[in-house]
Order: C-alpha cells, then sequence, then structure tokens
C-alpha cells in the first residue's frame, strides 16, 4: 500500500483528534501504510519513534478529546535546509510519500515549500548516499493535503476552521457564567477573548451573548469611542439592566493601530462612569477541553476527504486544502488560500480593513 503519513503542527485545537482518526481509518481502509508523525514538523525531523505505524485501534477512543493525541510543535529545524533533509530522508526511507498536514498557514505554507523542494532534497540524499537510487526513482513524487485547524477561524477559503465551534462554545458558557455574577453586583465585566489578529470569536460571541459592545481589530474604534462607549453603557443602566458585558478580541485596535487592550477599556468605564468593573482573560481555556459536536463532524470529514484527494492525485496535482464551503467538504489550491491569508495580515498592517474583510469573504 501507498504510505500516508499524518501530523498536527502550530496550535492545537479541539477536533484534531476527529480529523487524525478520520484520515488513519481511511488511509486503512483504502489500502494505505498509515503513519503517525508526533510532535509535528520536529517529529518529521527526528524521526525514530516520533514516526510509527498507526492501525485501527490507535485512533479508538480519542474522538472527545481535545487538543491532539499525536502532539505539536513550532519547529525551528524544518526551517534549516539539515532540518527538511532529514525529514525528507525519514520518509523516503519508510516509504512515505502522502502528508495529511493539519494546522494553520504557517504550518500549511511549510508544507508546501517542501512539496516545491521535494525533488532537490532527494538528489542532496542520493548525491550523500543517505537513500538509494531505487528509493529516488520510486518516491519522487510527494503528495500533501491540509486540513486547518485553529480555534481563530483565519484562514481563508473555508467557512470554519476545525477548532472555532468548540472555542465559541467555551467562550459563551464562561460569558454565561460571567453573567450571572455580574447581576448580583451590578458590575461590568470586560472579557479579553482569544483569535489573534482575527475578530470572529469576539464578534460572534458578543452576539450571541447580548454583549453590550465588542472591540475587534477589522473595526477599529473611531476617535470618540471612549464617550460613544460610556454612553450606551450608561443608557443601559438607565433601563434597568444591572450588568454590562464587553468584549476585546486580544487583537483589537484604534484606527492608529495602537491596541485596545482590556485594561485600557476597563480604566475607561471607571474613569468615566464609577462602575464596578473586572476583567476576566479567559486565555487557554478556549483551546482546551472537549470538541464540539460540529468539530468532531467537521474533523471527520475534513480528514476523510483529504486522504481521498492523495488517492487520486497525479504527479501534476498541486497540493490542496480541504475546506468548508457552505456544508460541502471541497478541495481548494492549498497555495492560492495561503496567499489570500497573507493578504488579508497585509491589508490590516497597511489599515486597509475593508480590503481585509473583503478578502477574508468567500470568493
Ligand atoms: O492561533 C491560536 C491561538 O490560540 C491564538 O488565538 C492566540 O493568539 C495564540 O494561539 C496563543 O498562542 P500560544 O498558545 O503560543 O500562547
Amino acid at each position: 500500500g501507498k504510505g500516508l503519513a499524518v501530523f498536527t503542527s502550530g496550535g492545537d485545537s479541539q477536533g484534531m483528534n476527529a480529523a487524525v482518526r478520520s484520515v488513519v481509518r481511511m488511509g486503512i481502509y483504502l489500502g494505505c501504510k498509515v503513519y503517525f508523525i508526533r510532535e509535528g514538523y520536529q517529529g518529521m525531523v527526528d524521526g525514530g519513534d516520533n514516526i510509527e505505524e498507526a492501525n485501527w485501534s490507535s485512533v479508538s477512543s480519542i474522538i472527545h478529546k481535545g487538543g491532539t493525541i499525536i502532539g505539536s510543535a513550532r519547529c525551528m529545524d524544518f526551517i534549516q535546509k539539515e532540518g527538511r533533509l532529514k525529514a525528507a530522508c525519514n520518509l523516503v526511507t519508510r516509504g512515505i510519500t502522502n502528508l495529511v498536514v493539519i494546522g494553520g498557514d504557517g504550518s500549511l505554507t511549510g508544507a508546501n515549500l517542501f512539496r516545491q523542494e521535494w525533488s532537490d532534497l532527494l538528489d542532496e540524499l542520493l548525491a550523500h548516499n543517505r537513500i538509494t537510487k531505487d528509493q529516488r526513482e520510486k518516491y519522487k513524487y510527494l503528495h500533501i493535503a491540509g486540513l486547518v485547524g485553529s480555534i481563530d477561524n483565519d484562514f481563508c477559503g473555508t467557512d470554519m476552521t476545525i477548532g472555532t465551534d468548540s472555542a465559541l462554545h467555551r467562550i459563551i458558557e464562561a460569558i454565561d457564567a460571567i453573567v450571572s455574577t455580574a447581576y448580583s453586583h451590578q458590575r461590568t465585566f470586560i472579557m479579553e477573548v482569544m483569535g489573534r489578529h482575527c475578530g470572529y470569536l469576539a464578534l460572534v460571541a458578543a452576539l450571541a451573548s447580548e454583549a453590550d459592545q465588542v472591540f475587534i481589530p477589522e473595526d477599529p474604534v473611531p476617535h470618540n469611542w471612549v464617550e460613544k462607549l460610556c454612553k450606551r453603557l450608561q443608557q443601559e443602566r438607565k433601563s434597568g439592566q444591572r450588568l454590562n458585558i464587553i468584549i476585546v478580541a486580544e487583537g483589537a485596535i484604534d484606527r492608529e493601530g495602537k491596541p485596545i487592550t482590556a485594561e485600557l477599556v476597563k480604566k475607561v468605564v471607571v474613569d468615566n462612569l464609577q462602575q464596578d468593573t473586572r476583567i476576566t482573560v479567559l486565555g487557554h481555556v478556549q483551546r482546551g477541553g472537549s470538541p464540539s459536536a460540529f468539530d468532531r463532524i467537521l474533523g471527520c470529514r475534513m480528514g476523510a476527504e483529504a486522504v481521498m484527494a492523495l488517492m487520486e492525485a497525479t504527479p501534476e496535482t498541486e497540493p490542496c486544502v480541504v475546506s468548508l464551503d457552505g456544508n460541502q467538504a471541497v478541495r481548494l489550491p492549498l497555495m492560492e488560500c495561503v496567499r489570500r491569508t497573507k493578504a488579508v495580515a497585509q491589508a490590516m498592517t497597511d489599515k486597509n480593513w475593508e480590503l481585509a474583510v473583503q478578502l477574508r469573504g468567500r470568493s
């Protein structure tokens, strides 16, 4: 059977295990020899026990677990050529020429570069007798399929990244808990949520929790935001509300690009309205815990589709990323999605927020 390996890379997210399980089982079902690569790219570079053959039962009882059972890492060695040579050698000597990478845009970009370089890497390995001529010929094509695992929902091309829905559940649960104590004490709470440079989690959490205000990177506050915020909070209290909830995305900024932090918002509320105010930073709680049903199913569907894409690949097939489009699992060109995702980051850096939002939308 064909050699196929799966690994998770970058920040973990709920639902990654469902994807790993699905890749392993679909791979075995289609007659592949399937491997786990532990600890992301680092495991690929280090080889040894990090690359282990998987069987049907090695992925039993993991679908309900958060995180990734095969570990994840940010790898510096893979950035060096020698690291990539080692990684290629570890794959070729095991007959692995199909890779499913589960991670964010950085991890997917790394995989694409690796594939572009594959032929050169094999030539160099052969020149130094680290692989044989037969191996050079037999494993000359590397195929790659990517799955987007991230709580941030910051990847262009997919409607939902694996983990976003679970993170939202966790955030909403936390806000509901805060609301009850805020009510008792007539307090204002400022909740900081994750998302890096993407405001999706904050925005959707604010909608789902009736928050009074949300700060996100894509919609930087105007110069008179302090006035507007205070007016709104006051109005809410005057109309009989006993508490206020303000959601701040960790990447929130003003129009000059300066961070709008939970501390800053608290100072504004306390100085202007003298409200009893507290901050809750949700942090990594958002990324842990058991995956929602949605993320489990998403991981299953994406994993199966990735394996099918690899099995159908010809030497000319470009790496794909398996995405959710409406309710369909679709294959999109990996590099185009990565390019668009990077263009969003650039548009944000250039303070062209309209363009950023436009690029992030479906095309
Ligand atoms: O990308 C996922 C994420 O959780 C972001 O929301 C957050 O900014 C970052 O990772 C935190 O990274 P770390 O786990 O390295 O602290």
